[in-house]
């Protein structure tokens, strides 16, 4: 069957700053050298002495750098982006990608309190014309996770005052760069405070359900704030959202969860977006009080550098489908797989994108969707293990390799349909 997209459909590949560029100072870089040793010990600790010996498949075993190693831990020159945009563009360009998402780094453009880098903000301008010059239309984040260090130091997201400084720099940002059509304002705020506040495990590691809740206010004071700024000012058809991770729950609490999770932050921004951008991951059957009950079905054999994440791709359409209701076009702004061995890649995109149409034929306005990623890169604290790109990196000669999954998807692209 082949499944024709909408006219002017948007295809292309996401990035986040701190992910690839490398080379950044930010409240990430700081703690990733006082974890590193214990983020390596722990997946030594999580694997049995049997499995380490003989059951560690050798793409693991023989990977570099190695997940055993504090060295992974370390975002350090991660893909070096940071000089290679041109070439990682005309990569993108030649698989037919007209849109690419990519994030603004906050610390390299106001490293210190009220004080603008203009190099940094040169720098970008750069991007955003390498783009531009590809045919490339720029899906700009302003905010994916990292701090400034002075922002961390004043109590990040917890303190309200960030929101302030946010939004001045969000200010500047968007005035240099009046080309830009799109700005996603916030990287899914929910998961960001989960992992750092509720669960503790990522930075600040500040564990406590009341700046749990303070802090993804914060955040959306912070995104309404940015959004007023924009309109008023900019020009009428710039667009702005929320880049947002909904899961797809089943069984007897996914009502109340649906809220929560997927709807409250939404709601709670309704008169303040354009779009919604959704990055799409995660099924979540509930059994009893268990949560992530799934059978993971798809999966013959373990993808081990994505830690085992289950693959669900008729989620995409039920989570579309709940969208729906906001009223707003969608655009998919992450959606991906870690795959070393590009064993699933290409059928795992295929089978979310058959979802995707289905929900459009359903008369859900999406628009676009964003592989995630563009390249291998640093993933936060599992460090550079999991392999989401299209392209392959070689972290000790920086080398790009595109995996066969790449030109699969740049078919989808340039013909703006999917045969599956
Ligand atoms: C998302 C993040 C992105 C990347 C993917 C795998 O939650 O937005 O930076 O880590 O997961």
């Amino acid at each position: 069957m082949q499944y024709k997209f909408p006219k002017n459909f948007l295809w292309g590949a996401a990035t986040a700053a701190h992910q690839v560029e490398g080379w950044n100072h930010n409240d990430w870089s700081e703690w990733e050298k006082e974890n590193a040793s214990r983020l390596a010990e722990n997946t030594e600790n999580n694997i049995s002495s049997y499995t380490r010996r003989w059951k560690l498949p050798d793409y693991i075993k023989n990977s570099y750098p190695s997940p055993f190693s504090p060295e992974n831990y370390i975002s350090g020159r991660a893909c070096d982006h940071y000089n290679r945009f041109r070439e990682d563009f005309d990569i993108a360009k030649s698989l037919g990608h007209n849109s690419h998402r990519f994030s603004i780094e906050w610390s390299r453009i106001e490293p210190e309190e009220g004080r603008w880098d203009e190099k940094e903000i040169a720098h970008y301008q750069e991007v955003i014309n390498a783009l531009r010059e590809r045919g490339i239309e720029p899906f700009v984040t302003l905010w994916h996770w990292t701090l400034p260090v002075w922002v961390a130091k004043q109590g990040g997201w917890e303190n309200k005052k960030t929101i302030g400084n946010f939004a001045r720099y969000a200010e500047k940002i968007v005035e240099s760069y009046p080309e830009v059509k799109f700005w996603i304002t916030l990287n899914e705020p929910e998961i960001y405070t989960m992992n750092s506040y509720l669960r503790g495990k990522r930075p600040p590691q500040k564990k406590s359900f009341f700046k749990f809740l303070k802090v993804y206010r914060n955040l959306a004071e912070a995104h309404k704030k940015v959004y007023i700024i924009i309109h008023p000012t900019w020009v009428s058809d710039t667009q702005v959202g929320i880049a947002k991770n909904n899961s797809y729950f089943e069984g007897w609490l996914a009502p109340i969860l649906n809220y929560l999770w997927n709807n409250w932050f939404l709601n709670k921004i309704k008169n303040h977006q354009d779009f919604i951008g959704l990055n799409y991951y995660f099924h979540n059957r509930i059994k009893g009080f268990k949560y992530n009950q799934n059978e993971n079905k798809w999966v013959s054999d373990p993808v081990w550098d994505g830690n085992f994440w289950e693959i669900y791709p008729e989620g995409i359409y039920h989570v579309l489908k709940d969208l729906k209701k906001h009223n707003k076009p969608i655009y998919i702004t992450e959606n991906g797989v870690a795959d070393a061995r590009d064993v699933y890649r290409e059928k795992f995109i295929k089978e979310h994108l058959r979802w995707v149409h289905k929900a459009i034929s359903e008369g859900t306005d999406v628009r676009g969707y964003f592989y995630w990623s563009l390249l291998d890169n640093f993933e936060w604290d599992s460090g550079f293990a999991p392999r989401f790109g299209l392209v392959e990196m070689n972290y000790r000669t920086m080398e790009r390799q595109i995996r066969q999954s790449a030109y699969a998807y740049a078919k989808i692209a340039r013909e703006n349909s999917v045969t599956a």
